[in-house]
């Protein structure tokens, strides 16, 4: 289990996010409601197998590794080397495999540590900041490193994420929450395209 949470704003969110604004997206770590309110329609007792973008501080991440079962493993990918060292030194969970690297690279990273598909990804990244072309690139890998019953969760305070997923899931629902700095909207897309 990861020991010491850290709920609210930290020292750390806010050098990162003062070091690079437009990849960390906000100095604001998402709240419990946000969290609460993304994971609850997801059976995790059923995934063995989880892939993260963005953890940062290790909100959702500890969150996660609290729903998962014993034999699952939770892939989180941050271009920050700050947040991959903070969760690393936060926790000896065997179950969390933490790189610094980019999600542009899910499927080269997935194939590294010996992980086949993902039966979800959890994005966090700030996809208003991507330009299209990257953020296409992104969502196809992403429906690459997915299984056929995969599920795609993302949260943005923006709705760019929004027409990535149309085009390439079957079927997204979403959702709103208010009570997060700033507040976010909430999608979960699944039935992904075989691209
Ligand atoms: C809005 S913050 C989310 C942090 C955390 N998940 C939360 O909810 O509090 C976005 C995170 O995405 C990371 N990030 C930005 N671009 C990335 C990329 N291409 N690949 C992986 N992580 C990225 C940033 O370093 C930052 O940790």
């Amino acid at each position: 289990m990861i020991a010491n949470p850290e709920p609210g704003l930290s020292g750390l969110a806010i050098r990162e996010f003062f070091r690079n604004p437009l990849a960390v997206g906000s100095a604001f770590p998402a709240s419990r409601y946000l969290v609460a309110h993304m994971l609850a329609p997801v059976d995790w007792s059923r995934v063995r197998c989880i892939v993260e973008y963005g953890p940062g501080t290790g909100i959702f991440t500890r969150a996660l590794l609290a729903r998962l079962p014993a034999q699952a493993r939770l892939l989180a990918i941050d271009t920050s080397a700050a947040f991959i060292d903070h969760l690393r030194g936060q926790t000896d969970d065997q179950r969390l495999i933490a790189v610094t690297g980019s999600a542009d690279h899910v499927l080269g990273i997935m194939a590294d540590h010996g992980l086949e598909r993902a039966d979800c990804i959890l994005s966090g990244l700030p996809f208003s900041t991507l330009v299209p072309v990257r953020a296409a690139r992104l969502m196809d890998r992403s429906c690459h490193a997915l299984a056929p019953d995969g599920r795609f969760l993302a949260y943005q305070m923006r709705r760019v994420v929004g027409p990535l997923l149309a085009r390439r899931f079957a079927r997204v629902t979403t959702g709103f929450e208010w009570r997060n700095i700033p507040p976010c909207h909430l999608y979960w897309a699944s039935e992904p395209a075989r691209i």
